[in-house]
């Protein structure tokens, strides 16, 4: 554990005015005055930069932002305006994102379990590709007049990353196998769908590139397989789906995006020319390397008490409803007091607690700061993809706001949730 102050782990805009932490312009006292805590923040200028790095780093690709690490309508309409698309998995996922104006040619469509009314609507919106999970679903697909497929291909590429986001290993729910996805590939030709090409994607929060590049390697196989076995077919279109990590603690190193996506797309460039393949358009689809290190929450200190072993917890006004990922991945996280930062640390360290009904519901279990009191602003970095993505009602808690901040102002992007949203839907 690092005592350097985690001010890297923010936003790219991050600094600080004396002991308070500053993103896009705006003082998080502020920030917490005008739209109340807790809050997620979010720095248009670290979106717009990851953004223009997977542009840079694959000009001529498909870059799907995956939506389900925070569906949004404005973080899409802003990530559209540098030229991305959506990747989604749900209706729901493809309705934030036509809200937002991308356009149905850059719309990939997931999910391994879509109905025959889902894949209805997502024909209907012109998507560019559906990626069938499932043998089945190809039957599905042209009854809902889909056009074009991918289908999904499990490499057994193991990664390292918490095993209920790991996805490219056979006895994943994800995906099918290479003989199964051939079998798809040809069900879609004589169902009369596009049968466009392949997609593989391994996981998530990802910190190294090299299965990414084993995946390169399996897919050629497939490919080289499967044009012998359905006389000549070769992809028009290959899928390398997400999954770089980010930083959650100074401890974390993860690739760039060039170093991961870009050779990836290298590899994959030299490879289909190596055996003389046609090259395919590519898409990308990251999710967490766009979001996650933009934005941050900020939460109010209420209780600071110690325990009987020592424990001091500092209880904050929101926990695991907005923020699941300690309870589901055992996710580590840094903080520090946003109106403080500068103070030095006390000796010990803090166990960061929510206000839920659950001993689980801790969000830090040894924060280092300088000694929390009531009131103080406590500032969590790195949490802008699967957080408010993946919230819950736990205890009737509405859940926080989201703001977007740039240039010196702040603008509401989700407006906080209240009691009378969570008791309307009471029969
Ligand atoms: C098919 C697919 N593509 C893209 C993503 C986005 O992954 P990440 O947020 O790790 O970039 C996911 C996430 O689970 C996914 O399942």
């Amino acid at each position: 554990m690092t005592t350097a102050l985690p001010l890297p782990l923010f936003p790219d805009s991050a600094t600080l005015a004396g002991d308070e932490l500053v993103v896009g312009g705006v003082r998080a006292s502020v920030l917490a005055a005008e739209f109340g805590t807790p809050l997620v923040v979010y720095c248009e200028q670290s979106l717009r930069a990851r953004a223009r790095a997977y542009r840079a780093a694959a000009p001529d690709a498909l870059v799907a932002f995956g939506t389900k690490a925070f569906p949004n309508v404005a973080v899409l309409r802003l990530l559209a305006e540098e030229g991305l698309g959506a990747d989604v998995s749900t209706v729901g996922e493809l309705e934030y994102a036509l809200r937002a104006g991308v356009p149905g040619e850059r719309i990939v469509v997931h999910g391994n379990n879509k109905s025959l009314e889902e894949l209805r609507a997502y024909a209907a919106a012109g998507v560019a590709q559906v990626v069938v999970d499932a043998l089945d679903e190809v039957a599905l697909c042209a009854e809902a007049g889909v056009r074009s497929i991918l289908v999904r291909t499990t490499l057994d590429i193991e990664v390292d990353t918490h095993e209920a986001i790991a996805t490219g290993h056979h006895g994943s729910k994800f995906g099918l196998p290479p003989e199964l996805a051939m079998e798809a590939l040809s069900a879609a030709r004589s169902a009369g769908i596009e049968a466009a090409g392949l997609h593989v994607h391994l996981g998530s929060q990802l910190l190294d590139a090299a299965p990414g590049q084993a995946a390169v390697v399996g897919l050629l196989q497939v490919v080289l397989e499967a044009r012998e076995r359905l006389g000549g077919w070769t992809p028009s279109t290959i899928d390398l789906g997400g999954g770089l990590g980010i930083r959650y603690t100074q401890g974390d190193v993860p690739p760039t995006v060039d170093m991961f996506a870009g050779g990836q797309i290298a590899r994959l460039r030299a490879e289909w020319t190596t055996h003389s393949l046609p090259q395919p358009r590519l898409i990308l689809e990251p999710g967490r390397s766009i979001v996650g290190q933009a934005g941050f929450t900020l939460y109010r200190v209420g209780v600071v008490k110690s325990t009987g072993d020592g424990t001091t917890y500092v209880a904050i006004d929101g926990g695991m409803s907005d923020n699941p990922r300690p309870q589901l991945y055992g996710a580590v996280y840094e903080a520090l007091l946003a109106e403080r930062a500068a103070e030095p640390l006390a000796s010990g360290t803090f166990a960061v607690c929510g206000k839920h009904c659950e001993s689980g519901d801790v969000l830090i279990e040894e924060a280092r700061l300088p000694h929390p009191r009531r009131g103080d602003l406590l500032a969590v970095p790195a949490t802008g993809a699967y957080t408010l993505a993946m919230g819950s009602n736990y205890n009737a808690l509405p859940r926080p706001a989201a703001v977007l901040v740039g240039s010196g102002t702040a603008r509401l992007i989700r407006r906080r949730e209240t009691l009378a949203d969570l008791l309307a839907l009471e029969a």
